[in-house]
């Protein structure tokens, strides 16, 4: 192949991964931008989750309960549906906080962002 052919390889596959990468920060849905809602999950929980949890990674790793929200978003079974449902049902040890499907949204995408690797 051509000097050219090679060079013409590199554009297209710069421009899909520039496609990847914009995918993957805009919902299909055209929802806000994922970086906002993490930022507004991480306000919330600052707000009412900080006096029983570890919210960042930079006070995570204290051992004893409740779980650090690093370690819960780095738990193989976490998921977005997992946080949603258990927002939405009532805990035993930890008060049943009435969070609005949208706050939902924000802590649950602000905590998988925690997740490491
Ligand atoms: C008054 C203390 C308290 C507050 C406030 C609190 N939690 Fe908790 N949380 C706990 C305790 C205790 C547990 C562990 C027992 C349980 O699962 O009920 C827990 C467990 C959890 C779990 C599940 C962990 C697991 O083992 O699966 C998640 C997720 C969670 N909390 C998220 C939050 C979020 C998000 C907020 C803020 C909106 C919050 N918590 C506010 C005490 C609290």
């Amino acid at each position: 192949m051509t000097r050219l052919t090679w060079l013409h390889i590199f554009v297209a596959v710069l421009c899909g991964l520039a496609v990847l990468v914009f995918l993957r920060v805009r919902d299909a849905s055209g929802a806000p931008l994922r970086s906002d809602s993490v930022a507004a999950g991480h306000r919330l929980a600052d707000a009412w989750c900080k006096d029983c949890h570890a919210i960042d990674a930079a006070t995570a790793g204290q051992s004893g309960r409740p779980p650090d929200f690093v370690a819960i978003a780095n738990r193989p079974s976490t998921t977005a549906l997992s946080l949603k449902v258990f927002f939405r049902t009532s805990h035993q040890q930890m008060p049943n906080l009435i969070i609005a499907p949208e706050q939902a949204d924000d802590l649950a995408n602000y905590i998988l962002s925690l997740r490491r690797g």
